[in-house]
């Protein structure tokens, strides 16, 4: 009976190590918040905690950059004086004054690598994307409201913020709760992609 019952325990526990090593759950998928990833412009109001804004920083923070200069810097906007004036600069960027929590994401000119400055752009792109996906992850909403290249707008949130020369805003990320109305879209479109070479 004692034999039986050990070989009993033995083989759950056996299974319960199988499962939580194939259980989808117990492991944080990648994929499933890269394809719920959507741009979020309406939010319920509720505030987004300052732990959620680490997270999210922490998250920009980890991008990969050309020759690990992380030449990002981060303005968190929770005023909502100034989101106000984000929305009425910004022509497509009217969410701002319902958001709770806006991160600007700027280049720091005095950190880009020399011999190839341009690549600040990439650095910083690829820390905006990151934020917006963990955005997604911790159940938040967010868009990518664009700034540089179009100085219209780069000119405008420099005054607003106060920024000095060195300091360039790549991107407004604004966020908040999700109203739920906005969805992912399919985008997958296999005339896009070509293997080895170009054929004419
Ligand atoms: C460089 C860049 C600039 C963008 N600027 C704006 C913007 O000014 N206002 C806005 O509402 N959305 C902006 N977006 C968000 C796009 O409109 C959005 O990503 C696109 O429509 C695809 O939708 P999805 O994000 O839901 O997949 C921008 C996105 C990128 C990558």
């Amino acid at each position: 009976m004692i034999k039986c019952l050990n070989i009993l325990i033995i083989g759950l526990l056996i299974s319960v190590a199988c499962l939580t090593q194939n259980n989808p759950i117990s492991i944080p998928n990648v994929l499933d918040v890269i394809h719920s990833r959507k741009s979020v412009r309406t939010y319920t109001g509720q505030v987004v905690s300052e732990e959620q804004i680490e997270i999210l920083l922490r998250a920009g923070m980890s991008a990969p950059s050309a020759m690990n200069r992380q030449p990002w810097f981060f303005v968190v906007v929770d005023d909502g004086d100034i989101l106000k004036e984000f929305s009425e600069s910004i022509m497509y960027g009217k969410m701002l004054s319902e958001a709770s929590v806006a991160i600007v994401v700027c280049g720091n000119m005095r950190r880009v690598y020399s011999l190839l400055p341009d690549y600040w752009v990439q650095d910083c792109s690829a820390s905006t994307q990151n934020i917006l996906l963990a955005a997604e992850g911790i159940g938040l909403g967010a868009v990518w409201i664009g700034i540089h290249p179009q100085k219209t707008r780069t000119k405008k949130i420099r005054k607003i913020l106060n920024l000095p020369r060195y300091i360039v805003p790549l991107s407004i990320i604004s966020i908040g709760y999700p109203t739920g109305v906005e969805k992912p879209k399919d985008k997958w479109a296999e005339e896009k992609i070509i293997r080895n070479r170009w054929k004419d």
